[in-house]
């Protein structure tokens, strides 16, 4: 997508994100509620939703799309290594990331985004995969870390 109608896109979903949470406090009907508007309204997302750390292990949370792995064992893949760089990783080509998890085949790229608790410590991870490479930039991590900032 081309980077000013992305970055108006972000904004207008930031502001309708932002308004519909204002109805909630719930995590997971929050969690579901982000992942459901930035699935629907950004073309090329393929998989949206988070992960949450649960006993050492990644365990799948509110998404939109299509079937996904609900485990993600300690330190392998994109998820794993957002939570322990605890920073966003934008991945342009997955068969060039050791060790990515392929939920599905059909996806090519990803984006994974750190929740931080008030310690700076990583609970969970919002994870976006596209079917084509290169899909994501820092324009997507600049609006998705700031839109998950509303949780
Ligand atoms: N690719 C991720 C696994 C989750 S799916 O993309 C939904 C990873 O390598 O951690």
């Amino acid at each position: 997508m081309e980077k000013q109608k992305k970055e108006s896109r972000y904004k207008r979903l930031y502001s309708q994100i932002e308004e519909l949470l204002k109805k909630c406090n719930d995590e997971t009907a929050r969690m579901a509620t982000i992942s459901a508007v930035l699935y629907n309204k950004m073309d090329y997302f393929f998989w949206c939703g988070f992960y949450r750390i649960i006993e050492d292990k990644l365990i799948v949370g509110p998404y939109q799309g299509p079937l996904a792995c609900q485990v993600l064992l300690k330190d392998k893949g994109v998820c794993w290594a957002c939570v322990n760089l605890k920073r966003t990783i934008i991945v342009p080509d997955v068969e060039k990331f050791p060790g990515h998890i392929a939920c599905d085949s059909r996806s090519k790229s990803e984006i994974v985004v750190p929740l931080k608790d008030n310690n700076g410590n990583v609970f969970a991870v919002l994870d976006i995969d596209s079917k084509e490479r290169n899909s994501f930039d820092e324009e997507d991590a600049k609006y998705l870390e700031k839109t998950i900032m509303l949780l």
